[in-house]
């Protein structure tokens, strides 16, 4: 029913209310997520030789940590050079609270030259999520955002504004996949579930921080948009049906409400595993209109990524019980497309942080020896046209339209 799923109630800043998750019906019609890709692999090509590191300086919150950095002359980026001040990065994670968001901030935190901000929508269990993985208290802090309500999302980056700190990488990682769904459910706004969450949100979000981001002095700015193997029909595992298609977006231009239009993008009927994988085609989407739009100006490096199928993470907790059970062993012996948390988590933070993969619009991808290559994407997933006008319509859906 439309409107069945509405967002949890906002507490000021970082305090949440769970909500229980519901029994579904179950079909076995989605065995997505192979991991397998048909393209050859290769490994990305390596930007940054050198890197010195030298005095020291006070940072906005009193913490000494700044450091100057020296980047090789012969760097070609425009995210590094001449000398830059190299303090404690700020990163902002969303869906942090488990799976390759927990394992991602887990990665970087340790390095001791982040601080990750978890942005999720259950407090409690981000807290003790960080906790379980051994995260220090002073390399870490959880912001209340939940990415299916608008509203929610504004709050949050308004706090984030508030909090002073700087922002210097975004990562949009948080997703709902609900395969065995027989009816759509909506965010608070009344789009359709997944689209809603994974893409909107996410739009929303990354739109309203993007001032945020540009005025960051960190040496490497950056905007990473999780995407998926799913959303790209040129891979075997984004053949397998439901196949991600936008077709005319017509839905989207509909507003994704089940009333008055398809809940649905391409405006056919819900199929909650396509919806997954047409939110990852958005996200993918995105990820290359911001690069095209602002990369230029701003130096910012706008990236997605494929981290591989990391077949025991929530992703999976509407699926049927006998599907998660098998999920991870058929991903670790038949496609071997399987990929641990940590080491999917070691890859996102590799793509937050790593001076080799500074180049901006690019679709990463790891090869079976881990080493990242650029991968290529479906001709829907880069279709600038396409990408333009779900830009367009999406920026009306969230009220961003002039
Ligand atoms: N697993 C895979 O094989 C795979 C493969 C390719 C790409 N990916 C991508 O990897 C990313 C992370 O997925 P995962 O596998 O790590 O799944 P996961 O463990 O289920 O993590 C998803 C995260 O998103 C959060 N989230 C869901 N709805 C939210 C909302 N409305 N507001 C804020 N946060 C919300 C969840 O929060 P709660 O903890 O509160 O539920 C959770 O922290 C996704 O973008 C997914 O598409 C995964």
């Amino acid at each position: 029913m439309p409107m069945a799923l509405q967002a949890a109630t906002l507490l000021p800043s970082t305090f949440f209310i769970p909500r229980e998750g519901k029994a579904m019906a179950a079909t076995l019609k989605d065995s997505t997520l192979f991991g397998v890709s048909l393209f050859d692999h290769s490994k990305s090509d390596s930007r940054f030789s050198s890197l010195k590191i030298k005095g020291e300086r006070k940072l906005w919150n009193g913490v000494v940590r700044a450091k100057t950095m020296v980047a090789d002359p012969g760097v070609t980026s425009g995210q590094v050079s001449g000398k830059k001040t190299l303090r404690k990065g700020t990163v902002v994670i969303t869906g942090a609270s488990s799976g390759l968001g927990l394992t991602t901030a887990k990665a970087l935190a340790e390095t001791g030259k982040w601080h990750v901000v978890m942005a999720c929508r259950n407090f409690l269990k981000a807290e003790r999520a960080a906790k379980s993985v051994g995260m220090r208290r002073e390399d870490f802090s959880i912001m209340h955002l939940d990415l299916a309500s608008l509203d929610s999302v504004r709050q949050f980056a308004e706090n984030f504004r508030r909090s002073g700190r700087p922002l210097d990488v975004l990562v949009c990682n948080a997703a709902v996949y609900l395969p065995t769904a027989k009816e759509p459910t909506f965010t608070a706004e009344g789009f359709e579930l997944s689209v809603g969450t994974n893409h909107l949100g996410h739009f929303l979000l990354s739109r309203l921080l993007f001032d945020h981001l540009k005025q960051s002095d960190y040496p490497s700015k950056r905007l990473i948009i999780v995407g998926s193997i799913t959303g790209n029909t040129n891979t075997l595992a984004g053949n397998v049906p439901p196949k991600a298609n936008l077709g005319d977006l017509r839905g989207l231009a509909g507003g994704l409400n089940g009333l008055n239009s398809s809940a649905m993008i391409d405006g056919g009927a819900f199929d909650g595993a396509k919806a997954y994988k047409d939110s990852k085609v958005c996200n993918m989407l995105t990820m290359q209109e911001f690069h095209r739009r602002y990369h230029q100006d701003t130096g910012i490096t706008f990236a997605s990524l494929y981290p591989g199928c990391i077949a025991t993470t929530g992703l999976f907790r509407e699926h049927i019980p006998l599907f998660r059970a098998l999920f991870p062993a058929f991903q670790k012996y038949v496609t071997k497309g399987y990929v641990s948390e940590e080491e999917a988590g070691k890859r996102l933070a590799q793509v937050v942080s790593d001076l080799s993969l500074t180049k901006s619009g690019v679709y990463w991808s790891w090869n079976k020896n881990s080493a990242s290559f650029e991968n290529q994407l479906s001709q829907e997933a880069s279709d600038a046209d396409k990408a333009r006008k779900m830009w367009e319509l999406s920026e009306k859906l969230v009220g961003l339209a002039a």
